[in-house]
């Protein structure tokens, strides 16, 4: 559970960043998620460059290959200081817990190793698609719980879920179980291509630990006030 909303930085370059981070006083401290757009583009300066800033980032990238792979992948992220970062579940309950170790094994002396999250089903898979294109028979709701229980088995924080999956996977999973909900839109804001979305009070109600938001911060007239908006709606009891 953190007060501030985590903001997607889905723009195509550092500079862009830059000029965004300009509508905020240099003493906001943001909680900032870098994907893998972005990542691809500047490296892994850019997460350092954030760090230098004072901001906590969230690194989206989403790995998913054999175990002693991402294991190694992970104790280079782990370098970077980063606060949460993740993997797919459907690369196995070995494969996240070598990416748990990895993590674990990159972290300096003195240092908070990085939250490991995983990604259960894509919110962009529906449950036809997930049955003709993975032959998962199971309904997607199922799916998304075992994949959480397996998070959970391989020592995992928690995972990035919709919304709308959070009261389920608090079910088959511990009471300490993190589910991280992009997904979020302010009452009053466009949906543009989420399907279904919450806002951030709803969101808080249903059990989100924390929420991604990306265009309704980064594509406002006021970025600042809609930022201050969205935390006050998430941070309210
Ligand atoms: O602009 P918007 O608030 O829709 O951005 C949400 C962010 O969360 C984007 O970076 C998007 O890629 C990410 N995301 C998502 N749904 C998921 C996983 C990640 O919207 N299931």
């Amino acid at each position: 559970m953190d007060s501030r909303p985590i903001i997607a930085l889905d723009f195509a370059s550092q500079q862009e960043i830059a000029a965004f981070l300009e509508n905020f006083p240099a003493s906001e401290k943001l909680f900032v998620k870098v994907g893998m757009e972005i990542f691809y583009q500047e490296g892994p300066e850019i997460v350092r460059w954030l760090k230098s800033l004072g901001h906590d980032v969230f690194l989206d990238l989403k790995l998913h290959d054999i175990p002693n792979t991402v294991e190694k992948a992970m104790q280079g992220i782990a370098k970077l200081n980063v606060s949460i970062t993740n993997v797919h579940a459907a690369g196995g309950v070995a494969m996240m817990a070598a990416a748990l170790k990895g993590l674990k094994a990159g972290t300096a002396e003195g240092q908070t190793v990085p939250q490991l999250i995983a990604v259960t089903q894509l919110t962009s898979t529906s449950e036809d698609q997930m049955h003709q294109d993975q032959l998962i028979e199971v309904s997607l709701a199922e799916s998304v719980a075992h994949y959480a229980k397996c998070a959970e088995k391989a020592g995992l924080a928690g995972v990035v879920c919709s919304a709308l999956e959070v009261a389920d996977i608090h079910q088959a999973t511990n009471s300490e179980f993190i589910c991280l909900t992009p997904g979020i839109r302010p009452a009053e804001s466009a949906v543009g291509d989420q399907k279904r979305v919450v806002t951030p009070a709803q969101a808080k109600e249903i059990g989100s630990s924390y929420i991604v938001v990306g265009r309704p911060i980064t594509q406002a007239e006021n970025p600042y006030q809609s930022y201050l908006e969205i935390k006050k709606d998430w941070s309210k009891n």
